[in-house]
């Protein structure tokens, strides 16, 4: 392998070109191929990065091509496993955005794979790789909460189905699997990862079907919001082996005021993330603090890159590998099996040991 890391981008749309700018930008990182289905992506990226690059309309000849060390796959949830699967069997590095998949079963085969394959297998997480989460990660290392024993997790839009790719709206899409991910995997990452045992939830369309709730408060040609076949709203409570309950709730458009959160209760101290706030108690007596997280600090992009090439040049551990993505899509299926069948759902039932 050279010096640089040589990336493929699989899906040049938005946050392929957010994640391949930020490879790019890396010192130790360089994209050298494209692939997507629609030329004009991948002309437009390559003038936008200022050089040649290799250029594919199908996902297995840029998994093919021996100039690539690694990919980042950034299309559609339903392509996700099929593109990562043939970057691993072609013994490429594999970076996928979230969610891991559009259901349990690929993510499990994929992440069988992928630790077979021994190279380095990591998910693109913008929220697990923010400022405010890492900052309340090493709050955890310090101790500062204690045993955390609840958590409340929320992401939640005004108007803000997109209406961009229909990936986003048919089966496999929906909003908890689009933004209940990234708060889930936020609480259960800090909370210490504990092994999920119980979920339960409600899940439904009630603006997407009616052509209701979409971006910007757009309107998408019908033909469009006809094919609606996924949630916009989802709400759960996963309980975990450890005691642990956590509230996790999702919605793309709603008649409530926009907020993405995650709140930790801890015997010892509490914290809400966006802003970072910590809670105590100190010589009997409330004490609360705000935390400015400089603004010099890098970016999700900017971690996520860099940690994605130190593994790989570094052989640095993990710490977003696509086994979490595995465990966190299980979590999010259970919920909206749950919402699905109008009962409990055991882990067991989807994620046999
Ligand atoms: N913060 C984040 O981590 C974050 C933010 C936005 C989107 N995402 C995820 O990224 C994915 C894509 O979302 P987006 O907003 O970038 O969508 P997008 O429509 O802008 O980009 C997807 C691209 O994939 C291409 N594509 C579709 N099928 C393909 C195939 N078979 N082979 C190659 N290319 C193909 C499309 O032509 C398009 O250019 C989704 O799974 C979404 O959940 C993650």
């Amino acid at each position: 392998m050279s010096s640089k890391v040589r990336i493929g981008i699989i899906g040049v749309g938005g946050i392929g070109k957010t994640n391949g700018r930020a490879l790019d930008a890396n010192s130790r990182g360089e994209v050298t191929a494209l692939c997507d289905i629609i030329p004009k992506r991948m002309d437009e990226f390559e003038q936008e990065l200022g050089r040649p690059m290799r250029k594919y309309p199908d996902f297995r000849d840029l998994c093919r091509d021996p100039e690539v060390d690694a990919v980042f796959v950034g299309t559609p949830n339903q392509v996700h496993v099929p593109a990562a699967l043939e970057a691993v069997r072609c013994g490429k590095h594999v970076m996928c955005t979230k969610p891991l998949s559009d259901s349990l079963g690929p993510a499990v085969q994929l992440v069988r794979e992928a630790e077979a394959a021994g190279k380095v297998n990591m998910m693109s997480l913008s929220t697990r790789f923010s400022p405010n989460c890492l900052y309340l990660k090493q709050k955890v290392r310090d101790g500062f909460f204690g045993d955390i024993y609840y958590g409340r997790a929320r992401s939640i839009r005004r108007s803000g189905i997109p209406d961009w790719n229909l990936g986003f709206i048919e089966a496999g899409g929906g909003a908890f699997r689009d933004m209940g991910v990234h708060v889930l995997d936020a609480a259960w990452w800090l909370s210490g990862m504990p092994k999920p045992i119980v979920a339960t939830g409600v899940a439904g369309a009630k603006f997407g079907p009616r052509g209701l709730g979409y971006s910007a408060f757009r309107v998408p040609p019908e033909e469009y919001w006809r094919k609606y076949d996924s949630d916009d709203y989802a709400g759960g409570f996963i309980r975990f082996e450890n005691g642990l309950g956590l509230q996790v709730e999702s919605f793309w458009a709603s008649h409530m005021p926009p907020d993405v959160q995650v709140e930790l209760f801890g015997a010892e101290g509490g914290a809400t993330m966006r802003p970072v706030r910590l809670y105590t108690t100190e010589h009997g007596a409330p004490k609360d603090v705000s935390v400015e997280i400089p603004k010099a600090w890098s970016g999700p992009w900017e971690n996520v890159a860099g940690h994605y090439i130190d593994c790989i040049l570094d052989g640095i551990e993990c710490m977003a590998p696509l086994r979490h993505g595995m465990m966190v899509q299980a979590m999010l299926e259970a919920v909206l099996r749950s919402a699905a069948t109008g009962r409990e759902v055991l882990l067991e039932e989807l994620l046999p040991e």
